[in-house]
């Protein structure tokens, strides 16, 4: 049987990543196997666009098509032979990134972004996808507070953030019964609780 294809996504500083590695611990504890990743990354040559696309500036339109090149390689070389091998796949964004960053954030016409999600994966979207949620004074609290240097992206105005914010509520709206959004202000523990009770209604 196919495994499960499970993303969390969020504004910078919403606390998502924190949970990727528990979510898989707990799903490792029920006998599955399960493959930990994130984008822009997850193959060798992803891990290199991550390292440009974080870091230099370049036009909208490159920095969207990077991060869908990286998504194919991603997608080719590790999300689908493990999900054909019934494997879980947990990966740290994936294209909803995309359309609340490089949309939202930055104004890429959805049209474009529809054209290049359907070319680079088509038949494959993300099971369930966590999106964690967060006012954006909090966020940027957290990320000051982890005090290490900001990439290109962290870096950005209030503004931007807000913006990605909305795309990303919104994208929730469009497609209610596969994305569930988590608020990010709860404890470890109510959110731990709430993943867990997602993932039996909706995966298991
Ligand atoms: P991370 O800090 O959560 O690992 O993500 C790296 C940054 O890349 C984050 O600020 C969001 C950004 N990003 C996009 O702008 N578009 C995308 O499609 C993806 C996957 C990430």
């Amino acid at each position: 049987m196919r495994g499960k294809f499970i993303t969390f996504e969020g504004i910078d500083g919403a606390g998502k990543s924190s949970h990727v590695e528990w979510l898989a611990e707990w799903l490792r504890s029920r006998g599955l196997v399960v493959q930990v990743t994130r984008e822009p990354g997850g193959t060798v040559l992803g891990e290199k666009l991550r390292e440009m696309l974080l870091n230099d500036s370049m036009h909208l339109e490159t920095e969207t098509l990077l991060m869908f090149a990286a998504r194919r390689e991603h997608l080719a070389q590790l999300i689908e032979p493990a999900l054909a091998r019934g494997e879980w796949v947990v990966c740290d964004r994936f294209s909803d990134a995309t359309y609340a960053y490089q949309g939202g954030g930055r104004g890429l016409d959805r049209a474009k972004f529809q054209i290049l999600e359907r070319w680079v994966h088509e038949h494959v979207q993300p099971d369930l996808t966590l999106l964690f949620d967060l006012p954006l004074d909090v966020a940027r609290e957290r990320i000051v507070l982890a005090s290490r240097i900001l990439d290109r992206f962290e870096q950005e105005r209030a503004d931007f953030h807000e913006r990605v914010r909305q795309a990303y509520l919104e994208r929730a709206h469009a497609h209610p019964s596969r994305i569930q959004v988590i608020d990010a202000h709860n404890s470890l523990d109510n959110i731990r609780k709430r993943l867990e009770q997602i993932v039996i209604t909706n995966c298991l």
